[in-house]
Parts: C-alpha cells; sequence; structure tokens
C-alpha cells in the first residue's frame, strides 16, 4: 500500500483547484498540509449548518447499527420522522407525497420518468417532451444532461442526450431581448409558450428549470413577473412545473424554497445538497397527490435505486432540519444576505466585475474582459479556476459557476452559521483574487 498522503490513481482526472482534506469544522476545511480554508462556497453550495457537528454523526451512527439497510418503499422510523418533519414543518400541504433517491441527478430522472407516467396514466400518451432552459445544470445522469443547457458538461455527448430545445434563460444581463433596456420585457417566458406551440402542446409533458438559477447561470434571479406568467403558461398546457431546488433548498436563498419568493404552486420539487448539509448522501422528489394519483389508480410505481432513501441519510436529514428550526439559519441567511451584498456592492465598480446578482447567501460575481460590451475572456484562458486557485492561497474556497458559454462566474455560497467577520473577509480575498488574476489575464497575447 502507498503512502495514505497520496493516491496516484485518484481521481481519474487530476483535479487541481484544492488541495486534499483531512477535517472540517464549521467554515473552515483543512487539507492535508495544514492549512484552514474559509469555505465561502459551501464546497458545492451544499454544507448550510456548517461541518463537524457531533448531533448529526451520532444519530448516523445510530441509525447504521439498528437497522444497517432497508428497501427503499419500506417505512422505517427513519423515514417516517424525516417525512413528518419535511411535510409539517417545511412544504406547502399540497406537497406530501415524497420519493427519495441519493443525488441531484437521480432526482432530475425520476421527476422525468414520473412526468411522463404522469400523462401516460391520465390518458395523455403523447406528452413525453421535457423542456429545460438554456444556461442551467440539473445533473450529469443522461436524462438530467439531457434537460440541461450547461454546454461544457454537455459537450461531445450529445448523441446521447435528449434533442428536445431548451427554453431561453431569464438573465437579463446577456438577454437578447430586453439587455439594452435592462427592463425585462418577459421574452424569455414568452419564448416557453413559443417553443411549446411549435414542438405541439400535446407532446410536452413538464418544464423543469431552478427558481433562482444556482451556479450553471449563477445566482440568477428572475424579474418579479416572470414566475407568474411562466406558472400561467404551464398550467394552460398542461405541462408540469418540476422546481430544481437542489442548491436553493432549505434556506440558501432566504427562504425555506426559493419558489416561495413568489406565489408559486409547482408540481413537483426535487432537493439534494443542503438537505443533508454535506453529512450524507440523500436527495428527493417531492410531489403533489394530483400527479400521483393516476399512477396509483393505474397500479404504477416509481422504481427506486437501491440505496434510495437509506436510513442513515434519512436519520441524518432529520436532524439537519431540526438544527436549521432550532437555530432559526433560515432567517439568518436571509439577514446575513443583507450583509454580504451590502459588502459585494464595492465590486460593481470594478472594471471587470459585470455584475453582481443574488439573493440570501447565494451570490455570484461574473468577470468580464470589457464591461461595456460584455465581452468574455476566452474560455482557454481559464480565469475561473485561476481565480479560484488564488481564493485558495489566500485561504478561502469559493465556488465556480458558468457553463462555458456563459463563464468566468464566481459563486459564493457559505454556510449559514458564518460571521460577519468571515464575510467580510471572504469579500476582501474575493476582491484580491480577481484583482492577481485579471491583471495577468488583461495582458495582450
Ligand atoms: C441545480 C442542480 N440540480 C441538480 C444537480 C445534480 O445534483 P448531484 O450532483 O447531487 O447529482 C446539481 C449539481 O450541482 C445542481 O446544481
Amino acid at each position: 500500500m502507498s503512502d495514505a498522503s497520496t493516491a496516484d490513481g485518484f481521481p481519474a482526472i487530476p483535479f487541481t483547484a484544492l488541495p486534499g482534506l483531512v477535517s472540517a469544522d464549521g467554515v473552515y476545511l483543512v487539507t492535508a498540509g495544514g492549512q484552514r480554508i474559509l469555505d465561502a462556497g459551501g464546497q458545492a453550495c451544499v454544507s448550510n449548518i456548517g461541518y463537524g457537528r457531533a448531533d448529526v454523526a451520532d444519530v448516523a451512527a445510530k441509525a447504521l447499527l439498528s437497522l444497517t439497510h432497508a428497501l427503499p418503499p419500506v417505512q422505517t422510523p427513519q423515514r417516517i420522522r424525516l417525512v413528518q418533519r419535511l411535510t409539517e414543518a417545511w412544504l406547502p400541504p399540497e406537497l406530501h407525497r415524497i420519493h427519495f433517491v441519493n443525488s441531484g441527478s437521480e432526482a432530475v430522472d425520476a421527476a422525468i420518468r414520473l412526468a411522463r407516467q404522469h400523462h401516460l396514466a391520465s390518458g395523455r400518451p403523447g406528452k413525453w417532451k421535457v423542456i429545460g432552459r438554456e444556461a442551467s445544470y440539473h445533473g450529469v445522469t443522461i436524462g438530467a444532461l439531457g434537460v440541461s443547457g450547461h454546454t461544457q458538461r454537455r459537450r461531445g455527448l450529445e448523441p446521447l442526450l435528449s434533442t428536445v430545445p431548451l427554453a431561453p434563460a431569464c438573465y437579463p444581463l446577456r438577454c437578447r431581448h430586453c439587455a439594452s433596456t435592462r427592463r425585462c420585457s418577459l421574452q424569455c417566458a414568452e419564448g416557453l409558450e413559443a417553443l411549446i406551440e411549435r414542438e405541439g402542446a400535446d407532446s410536452i409533458a413538464a418544464f423543469i428549470a431552478e427558481p433562482i438559477v444556482g451556479t450553471s447561470g449563477g445566482a440568477l434571479v428572475p424579474p418579479d413577473d416572470y414566475w407568474p406568467r411562466v406558472q400561467e403558461i404551464c398550467r394552460r398546457h398542461q405541462v408540469l412545473l418540476i422546481v430544481d431546488e437542489v442548491i436553493t433548498g432549505f434556506g440558501r436563498t432566504g427562504r425555506k424554497f426559493a419558489f416561495q419568493h413568489w406565489d408559486l404552486k409547482p408540481d413537483m420539487v426535487l432537493v439534494a445538497k443542503g438537505f443533508t448539509g454535506g453529512y450524507a448522501a440523500l436527495a428527493a422528489l417531492i410531489t403533489t397527490q394530483r400527479v400521483i394519483g393516476p399512477l396509483l389508480a393505474s397500479n404504477q410505481s416509481i422504481m427506486f435505486h437501491t440505496f434510495g432513501g437509506h436510513p442513515a441519510a434519512c436519520a441524518v436529514a432529520d436532524k439537519v432540519l431540526e438544527i436549521l428550526e432550532r437555530e432559526a439559519l433560515v432567517e439568518r441567511a436571509a439577514q446575513l444576505g443583507v450583509y454580504l451584498a451590502n459588502k459585494l456592492s464595492r465590486l460593481r465598480a470594478h472594471p471587470q466585475v459585470a455584475e453582481v446578482r443574488g439573493r440570501g447567501l447565494l451570490w455570484a460575481v461574473e468577470i468580464v474582459r470589457n464591461k461595456t460590451t460584455l465581452e468574455q475572456f476566452p474560455e482557454t484562458a481559464g480565469v475561473t479556476l485561476d481565480i479560484i486557485r488564488a481564493g485558495v492561497e489566500r485561504g478561502v474556497l469559493f465556488y465556480f459557476g458558468g457553463t462555458g458559454e456563459h463563464r468566468d462566474v464566481i459563486c459564493i455560497a457559505p454556510a449559514f452559521v458564518i460571521t460577519t467577520e468571515e464575510i467580510d473577509r471572504l469579500v476582501e480575498v474575493l476582491e484580491q483574487s480577481i484583482d492577481a488574476v485579471v491583471a495577468n489575464a488583461m495582458r495582450p497575447l
């Protein structure tokens, strides 16, 4: 056996943004070399209650000892308790049918399958297409990537992926319809309706999108009219509305769920990441009786993954949600979000910062070569990764955003237990890291 501090074969493709990690506590990660790094991105927008909580580890150990594994559709005390907490304290009453899986991608795949199964069982066999949006990411399984507008992650895999066209993103800074006026004309929402009509409404099963786009667009918050209009379009065409809350769920944007910033009644809600705050692998597809009813009536089921809703993962999620409630961390995310927004606002004057945007504790800074024309740095310049590396050198880890086509978006999504002093430091290091990298990248080739 080789030395435990290095492993030649892992990862299969070298990862150079971050050194190996050995431990974590609160909002800090500790590297193999002993460096303490302030985790400003919750690694990948995962950590919401912070790292190293013994009470979470204790419930996992207890569950593993008492019931190692149980087939996913079987009721266990851990699953029952979690479903009770979700339905009593977190979800609107109509969203009470829950299917557990292991990852966000699996939740998206399950939603695609369920949309199809729902329409089939409802006597609408022509409806099977699921529409995603440009500049989006819903996961890496073939189904989830097929509804994602992440050009870089799709590259080369296109023959394997869904060919249903994508609807326009709601990306005001770069909108082809209204960027020059900076007032949304809702052409992006109308673009969804035009697409539904072009493809034939009787072929469209569902529309999937993040209420506030996480890392692919980089904390894109739509104008207030956008979601009500989209919901109305979906309802009129009997298109199920699937909201992907994998990043935004459980308080990240200062509300329990991001769809609650508007008067939305989604047909399916998908959660992962902050569901367990990184303490275990758990995700879920949450839906309504209206969606499930036709399946029940026709004796259909939703196929599970072997480890879906693992008892230990459910016990962990239950404890993580209890901590969020007990420590009022969703409210804290909303309050600290205002503080972070104020601190970040000074970056708006930076000549290479096109936009600073976000809500709650989900923020993004978009870097450009030319602020007037929004010309980007070439993809090959690797500006995002260089800024992340510069941050790590200074003791702060940010998360990378963008899709290749839309790029150089630095994401900020710390745990909700971060302090104002740590936010001050994070913003200072972000500014230094941007300066250090763009000065170099601006040099003529
Ligand atoms: C919005 C969104 N949906 C789905 C996923 C896929 O989740 P997972 O990586 O757990 O499969 C991600 C992952 O980053 C995501 O950001």
